[in-house]
């Protein structure tokens, strides 16, 4: 049995490329692993949430956790700020976290590029309070999406440095896990790049069925190959990667054949592409309100993770300050 942690940042409704990346993973794990799910709500502070949309923002994400088939009774769900055990983890692996390596992380550098005015500390240590996140629970296995893999090996660097300092073989060396082996970079249908929140490019599971048509027939396409089995161009790439996970092989055999003879036709493969999604997402979407209107459950479900997640951190951080060598007179 592996222990699973993953967690989703609470900046906003979730898209595809949640979906696909880590959601459909953790809930396939939760059937047989000790799985730890969150919602990452003191990371999302690095974007300044109001106090009024914070806890909106958390409420949206767990009613669509568990909306897509998160399972209360079989995993652990909570919010991160319910655990502060978290801090504390977080504050004893900054004292080994060297800046130089902090800044080199790609997804620092991105940030500091989209957004040089808001460069806050949250942001140059963000992978070190994921690291805390994940080996808290010494996770063994962590699903996500290709964007997290460098996240993930500075997690390991982070336990395995702990425990060579205190010559004390504590912390597990979680790895990133996909059933598929490879990792997932989910596109967006904007001409390049992957799907996310602030790529303002997101195909959300809230999305109804009418924004759906309209964000896929909206799809940046080329002009249509011309010459028979030519390359397929990054665009049309990334149309057919999404349709490689929503629709049926067979389907995705007939689009890809047409665009090899040189007769497909962009409308024809958008409206499949937007059924298909249309498919993954209503049972969904549907669920999604009424989580979100049901306070009482919502209320036990993150009472109930909290709990069995403080308990988990409270003897990590009780084990982990005992090796430092802090001591009680
Ligand atoms: P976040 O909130 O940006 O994304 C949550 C999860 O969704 C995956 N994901 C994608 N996968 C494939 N294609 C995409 N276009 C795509 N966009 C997002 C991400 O890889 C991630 O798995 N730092 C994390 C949250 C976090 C966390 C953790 C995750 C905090 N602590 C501990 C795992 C373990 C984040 O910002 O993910």
């Amino acid at each position: 049995m592996e222990r699973v942690v993953s967690g989703i940042r609470s900046t906003g409704n979730l898209h595809l490329g949640n979906y696909f990346g880590a959601l459909k993973n953790f809930i396939k794990m939760q059937n047989e692993n000790e799985c730890f799910f969150f919602i990452a709500d003191y990371h999302s502070l690095t974007t300044h949430p109001t106090p009024a949309n914070l806890h909106g923002n958390v409420r949206q994400v767990l009613a669509e956790y568990l909306a897509a088939g998160i399972d209360p009774e079989k995993a652990t769900i909570y919010v991160q700020s319910d655990v502060p055990e978290v801090a504390e983890l977080y504050l004893l692996l900054n004292m080994n976290a060297y800046v130089g390596e902090l800044e080199r992380t790609t997804s620092f550098k991105d940030k500091v590029r989209k957004d040089p005015n808001n460069v806050n500390a949250g942001l140059l240590t963000y992978p070190v309070l994921m690291a805390a996140d994940i080996i808290m629970h010494h996770a063994t296995k962590v699903p996500v999406g290709k964007d997290q893999e460098q996240n993930l090996e500075m997690a390991r660097k982070f336990a395995r440095r702990f425990n060579n300092m205190y010559k004390h073989d504590y912390f597990v060396e979680p790895e990133p896990f996909n059933f598929g082996a490879e990792l997932v970079k989910v596109p967006g249908l904007d001409g390049s790049g992957k799907m996310g929140k602030s790529e303002g490019n997101g195909l959300f599971l809230f999305d109804d069925e009418k924004v759906i048509r309209k964000k896929v027939m909206r799809a940046v396409t080329d002009a249509g190959p011309t010459v028979p089995n030519s390359p397929i161009s990054e665009p049309i790439q990334n149309i057919f990667t999404i349709m490689d996970l929503v629709s049926t092989p067979d389907t995705v055999a007939f689009f890809k054949e047409k665009y090899a003879s040189c007769e497909i036709r962009y409308g024809d493969l958008k409206k499949q592409l937007a059924e298909d999604i249309i498919t993954v997402i209503n049972p969904i979407r549907e669920k999604i309100l009424d989580n979100y209107n049901n306070e009482e459950y919502l209320r036990k479900v993150s009472r109930m993770g909290a709990e069995k997640a403080r308990e988990s951190a409270a003897k990590t951080v009780r084990e982990v300050r005992e090796i430092i060598g802090f001591k009680p007179f």
